[in-house]
């Protein structure tokens, strides 16, 4: 197996309904997996790029929450349409999407 260059992990967590930190789950997680799979397929990046879904990883209410390493940058309240342009600017590019960016108070 190839070393990627990039490692996207995508939260999927789901809470039972009421709970109060919410879920990605709530905000849309699945599209967002299943976009980030399509375009690593369409793109031909399996072996280049690892798409990785995961559990809660903190910032329950900014989901979708997206970590790519290894620069460890996290976004935030990504949705589906952001996908391509994290492709086309971040992993293929280099240049992380300043727009998703999780805000650094999250972590206050
Ligand atoms: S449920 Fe996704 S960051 Fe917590």
């Amino acid at each position: 197996m190839a070393k990627p260059q990039k490692h996207v992990f995508v939260c999927t967590q789901s809470r039972p309904p009421g709970m109060p930190r919410g879920s990605c789950y709530e905000h849309g997680c699945v599209a967002v997996m299943e976009a980030f799979l399509r375009e690593l397929h369409q793109r031909n990046l399996v072996g280049t790029v690892a798409v990785t879904n995961t559990g809660c990883l903190g910032p329950c209410s900014f989901g979708t929450s997206v970590l790519v390493y290894p620069e460890g940058i996290m976004y935030g309240k990504v949705t589906q349409d952001d996908v391509a342009e994290i492709y086309d600017q971040h992993l293929l590019g280099g240049i992380p999407v300043q727009r998703l960016l999780m805000p650094e108070f999250v972590w206050g």
